[in-house]
């Protein structure tokens, strides 16, 4: 069975990639710091899977540690989930996250460069369009300058990879420009486990359904858009890591020094005010909500181009805002029990 590193595997995206992974017939190892997550991620994975997945718990900028789990293992591709990801905290906290986010990969390339490890697909996030001038953006639609020292870290390891690639490297790289995440896996076993007052979206809307929050506020009902609020494409995590098995087995039909990347997204946008009436239809409540002043930052509208991930890599999104909404109430209540 070929290993797949996942950095960051106990966290909301990995987890569910490891799911994804070992229904494809690979064996997943997980390095997490558990900075963002909780040892109950890898209890869920158990009990999904019937069996356990390695799992080191370490800091990917532990040098020793990387090489350690390269030469313990035979590792053939990484998934590199690992960052840290709130782009408020981000703003106030810049020099952490360069350091978390940027050296983390660059530790990683070089040993996996060292230990002949070719394959590696990175997280990166349609925060890089920042306002596209075009919609629904491709990938060819040009990066803005970054909205957020976050955004700058995936903008820059993005530029880190395809500098790498001209160098010559033979490593072979796809980036994914991950659309807005929602949704669990079906059995609410595993889901997102936002730390404090979530900055998203679903999240903040399922606390709400479930009293942990008393009141959501809509930032801002005044955009050009139809109803006024926001639009974003949001995509089922499910289908989110089935499009990293999709890249893991595409990489390895690539001569070496290649690099590709993709949107993941599904390719329609949904305002705030669908998804709060989504919600209230899935769950059957009723949310306490007030439109608020605009957020510092917030893109008016995006939604996703997905005609090269579809055409290149034969993905296409299987659930869509009413599901990706259900299970995220579904793992809600799971957490409440
Ligand atoms: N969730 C989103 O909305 C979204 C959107 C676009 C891109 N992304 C990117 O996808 C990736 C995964 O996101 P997620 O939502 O699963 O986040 P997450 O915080 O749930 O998962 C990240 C995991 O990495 C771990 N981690 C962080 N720094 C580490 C380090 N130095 N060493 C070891 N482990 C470390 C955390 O403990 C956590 O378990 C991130 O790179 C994020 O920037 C996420």
């Amino acid at each position: 069975m070929q290993q797949i590193l996942i950095t960051g595997g106990a966290g909301y995206i990995g987890s569910h990639t490891a799911v994804a992974l070992v229904n494809a017939g690979f064996e997943p190892i997980i390095i997490d710091n558990f900075s963002n997550s909780s040892k109950q991620a890898l209890e869920g994975l158990q009990k999904i899977l019937g069996k356990s997945v390695k799992c080191y718990e370490g800091d990917c900028n532990d040098r020793a540690l990387m090489q350690t789990i390269f030469k313990e293992n035979s590792i053939q591709g990484v998934i590199h989930f690992a960052a840290s990801k709130a782009v408020g905290e981000s703003t106030k906290i810049p020099l952490t996250y360069y350091n978390n986010n940027i050296n983390s990969l660059l530790i990683l390339l070089q040993t996996m460069e060292e230990n002949g490890v070719k394959d590696i697909v990175f997280s990166s996030s349609c925060t890089v369009y920042g306002q596209p001038d075009e919609l629904p953006v491709k990938e060819t639609t040009p990066r803005k300058d970054a909205e957020s020292p976050y955004g700058n870290t995936k903008r820059i390891c993005e530029d880190i990879l395809m500098d790498y690639i001209k160098s010559g490297a033979q490593a072979r790289v796809v980036a994914l420009r991950y659309f807005n995440p929602i949704g669990a896996h079906p059995s609410s076993l595993i889901g997102e486990l936002p730390l404090g007052v979530p900055a998203n979206l679903v999240p903040f809307v399922t606390q709400a359904g479930a009293g942990i929050r008393e009141k959501l506020t809509v930032f801002g009902a005044d955009f050009d858009t139809p109803d006024g609020t926001c639009i974003r494409d949001y995509i089922h995590v499910m289908d989110l890591a089935d499009a990293h098995v999709k890249s893991i087995e595409y990489l390895a039909k690539q001569k070496d020094n290649f690099f590709d990347l993709f949107n993941v997204g599904t390719g329609n946008g949904n305002s705030v005010l669908e998804v709060i009436q989504t919600f209230e239809k899935v769950s059957g409540k009723k949310l306490n909500y007030e439109v608020g002043a605009r957020r510092d930052g917030d893109i008016e509208k995006v939604w996703a181009n997905t005609d090269k991930v579809t055409s290149v890599l034969g993905w296409t999104p299987e659930f869509g805002l009413e599901e990706g909404l259900k299970d995220a109430w579904n793992w809600q209540e799971s957490l409440n029990k």
